[in-house]
């Protein structure tokens, strides 16, 4: 069995001989090499890091699994978050594996579809909020404040610690950092992680450099570049549809500390780049995690020079999370045939023809 994601980094963890060495097999997730987007933007190689296959489908598992090892290391029976959804599917089911109980509070009608369907199945406490993310993480905040609840944000400070790995394994399998690292950003979180990660690894020697680090927001929701919070944000991406990121500063040192970037791209450039992931890459992501492409190919349009350069792009969820959308924007109707060879050579007839 290969050691599991506290073990492997167990030097760089908060973690003592009381801590639970807790898996669900998170972590390990594979460096896939682009096929199409490298060669489009003239880059040596682009890379995606694709954190949909971890446990639940999303990065926040390595986060989870070090702040849920902690909560049951200080003997917390109950955990709680706010979530746009992919923090309350692996609150939920780490809370299940290790026996806790488990309160979620996602935004009324902004959550994608199988990110629900994983909270309610993995049995936590569901609170839908009528108000946006910011509002319900300040209220699971408060209630955390008041109650014996291990509140398990990533302002949970375990959170970032476990998050930082995914760094780790960059450097891991490429051997020293990329150039670039190109990351959605919602509530900062996991920009801030990374940076942490790159800057620990190279501090033990483990790389020689750092990557710049090129965090990209939805237009609609993206208070980072604006420079103040957004009380409405709005987004198709619903993971980052966030007006008052609580690891802002995380961010904003990331960038200015890498040299690098944080950027807006609009919904259209989101989808393009969501399809484009799809159908030329193989690549299913949901679109938030989409953003980091979009803002890759945006910056290689305004003229910036990838020539020679080693690109990152995180994919931090799976598009299975999200059904609907896919579905939606299909642009091709499915077509119905009668059960019976004819009728199928009738449908694909173009094709056949080829
Ligand atoms: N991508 C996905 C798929 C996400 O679910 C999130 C955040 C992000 C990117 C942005 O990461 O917040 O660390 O900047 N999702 C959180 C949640 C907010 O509740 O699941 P961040």
């Amino acid at each position: 069995m290969k050691p599991s994601l506290l073990q492997r980094y167990r030097e760089f963890l908060p973690i003592t001989d009381q801590t639970p060495m807790i898996t669900m097999g998170e972590g390990g997730t594979p460096l896939v090499k682009a096929e199409r987007i490298g060669r489009d933007i003239g880059a040596s190689d682009v890379y995606f890091k694709m954190e949909g296959c971890n446990p639940t489908g999303s990065f926040k598992d390595r986060g989870m699994v070090m702040a849920i090892a902690k909560a049951l290391e200080a003997g917390s029976r109950f955990i709680a978050c706010a979530s746009t959804g992919n923090t309350s599917a692996s609150a939920a089911a780490y809370g299940a594996h290790c026996g806790l109980t488990t309160l979620v509070l996602v935004p009324k009608g902004n959550i994608a579809a199988g990110k629900m369907a994983q909270a309610i199945a993995y049995g936590a406490h569901v609170l839908t909020v009528n108000g946006n993310f910011d509002r319900a993480l300040q209220l699971v905040r408060e209630l955390c404040e008041r109650y014996p609840i291990n509140l398990v944000n990533s302002v949970n400070p375990f959170r970032l610690e476990g998050q930082k790995t995914a760094a780790f394994e960059v450097v891991d399998d490429l051997g020293e950092a990329p150039d670039f690292l190109c990351i959605p950003v919602g509530n900062a979180g996991n920009i801030t992680a990374y940076w942490r990660g790159f800057r620990e690894y190279r501090e033990a020697g483990r790389s020689s450099r750092l990557p710049k680090m090129m965090g990209f927001q939805a237009e609609g929701a993206a208070p980072i570049v604006a420079g103040h919070p957004i009380a409405d944000p709005k987004t198709i991406a619903s993971a980052i549809r966030i007006g008052n990121p609580a690891s802002w500063k995380g961010a904003v040192a990331a960038r200015d500390e890498s040299g690098g970037r944080i950027d807006a791209v609009t919904d259209e450039e989101i989808l393009e780049a969501y399809k484009m992931l799809a159908r030329t890459e193989g690549v299913f992501c949901e679109p938030a995690s989409a953003a980091s492409v979009a803002g890759l190919r945006k910056l290689a349009r305004e003229g910036m020079d990838f020539r020679g350069k080693r690109v990152v792009c995180v994919i931090t969820g799976s598009g299975l999370k999200d059904p609907d959308l896919a579905q939606q924007i299909a642009d091709v109707p499915l077509q119905e045939v009668s059960p019976n060879l004819e009728s199928i050579e009738e449908a694909v007839s173009t094709l056949l023809r080829r």
